[in-house]
């Protein structure tokens, strides 16, 4: 196990700097561009992987499982990425699969006992050792989707705390999503067991774009999201409770700010992809922040070949040569061509 984009130093506590929470969930983005030669420290993978164990789960189910993988042991491994992350998956220097693992059940009962036993769980709550033996596992009293549900939220929270740790200390990360194929060429890659379900596959590494993503990106209205009492009463908000989150940075200024098509297109050139992948629409304000208009979307303003030429300078240097996006309509003619079998 060894990479040149991995380091093994490991600081101080002193010398590291982090954000703190409130900071680090305002400040994390997806991040889809990562600067490829940049090497990431393992402590840092080691922290988020802290921080996903360290994650609530249902009845410490702790179902959270995950396979690290270093890009440059893997060139090809982008190959089986559904098309929006493949480009994502051919920069980022680590890329973690995610998984839940359904096993865990098999041991609740006793992960509950020694709740009791370390004293999280108490009898004023109803805890007895003999009604917990009888009560679990629970695959025999649920259904299997129910059984799914609660994994998956839990790996969820699990890969939410990786993320924010990432966020923390500096690092970018994006959930990537992962076709049928990668589903079936995950299991055979990674030996899972037949309990595993692989989930998502996460990029880890510096941003090449701004660390704040060109902005906080779209959310519908908070007066849409959240209630008090009953649904359709929006939770109050405060004026001044507003300001003061945003001096604490947990709401920041809304994409797209001021350079980003600029920055999207400066980095398209950076990673060797031709002028047809360059974004050619007017970035504008988002649609639905503001707005309860989820039926008015409109087609983006269009850019004319001079007004995208005018957003990248022609000497830009070409450091990491991208392999452009497969799109899906083609994977399987690209698959073919390449020799790769099904299940490969
Ligand atoms: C479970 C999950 C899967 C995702 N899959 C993808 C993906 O396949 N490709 C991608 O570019 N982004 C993916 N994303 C990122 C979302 O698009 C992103 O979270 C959303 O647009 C909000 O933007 P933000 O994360 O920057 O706030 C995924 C996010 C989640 C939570």
């Amino acid at each position: 196990m060894s990479s040149k984009l991995l380091l093994d130093d490991v600081p101080q506590a002193s010398q590291v700097k982090t954000l703190n929470t409130l900071e680090a969930i305002g400040s994390r983005r997806s991040i889809r561009w990562y600067e490829p030669h940049k090497p990431v420290e393992k402590w840092k993978v080691q922290a988020m992987l802290e921080a996903a164990r360290r994650a609530p789960s249902a009845g410490n189910f702790n179902g959270q499982r995950a396979i690290v993988v270093y890009r440059d042991d893997d060139p090809e491994i982008w190959e089986f990425i559904s098309d929006w992350s493949q480009i994502t998956t051919q920069m980022a220097p680590i890329l973690i699969f995610w998984c839940y693992d359904l096993s865990g059940y098999d041991v609740q009962g006793q992960s509950i006992h020694d709740l009791m036993r370390t004293g999280a769980l108490d009898k004023a709550h109803g805890w007895e050792y003999d009604r917990v033996s009888n009560l679990f596992p629970l695959p025999g009293l649920l259904p299997d989707a129910i059984m799914h549900r609660l994994a998956a939220i839990d790996l969820g929270n699990a890969i939410q705390n990786a993320i924010l740790a990432a966020t923390s200390l500096g690092l970018g990360t994006c959930l990537n999503g992962a076709s049928g194929g990668a589903r079936r060429n995950t299991k055979a890659k990674f030996q899972l067991p037949d309990t595993y379900v692989f989930s998502w596959l996460m990029t880890v590494g510096y941003p090449a774009e701004d660390f704040y993503g060109g902005g906080s990106r779209p959310r519908p209205p908070f007066e849409n999201m959240f209630f008090y009492g009953k649904v359709g009463n929006p939770f109050p908000q405060d004026d001044k409770a507003t300001n003061l989150l945003k001096d604490l940075k947990l709401i920041q200024e809304p994409a797209p700010k001021a350079g980003r098509l600029e920055e999207l297109n400066r980095l398209t050139k950076r990673f060797g992809l031709g002028d047809e992948w360059l974004t050619d629409w007017k970035l504008e304000p988002s649609q639905q922040e503001h707005s309860t208009d989820v039926i008015g979307d409109k087609r983006f303003q269009p850019l004319s070949e001079a007004e995208v030429k005018a957003t990248v300078p022609d000497n830009i240097q070409v450091d990491f040569e991208l392999k452009p996006t497969v799109k899906r309509e083609v994977i399987d003619k690209y698959r073919k061509e390449k020799g790769i079998s099904e299940g490969d």
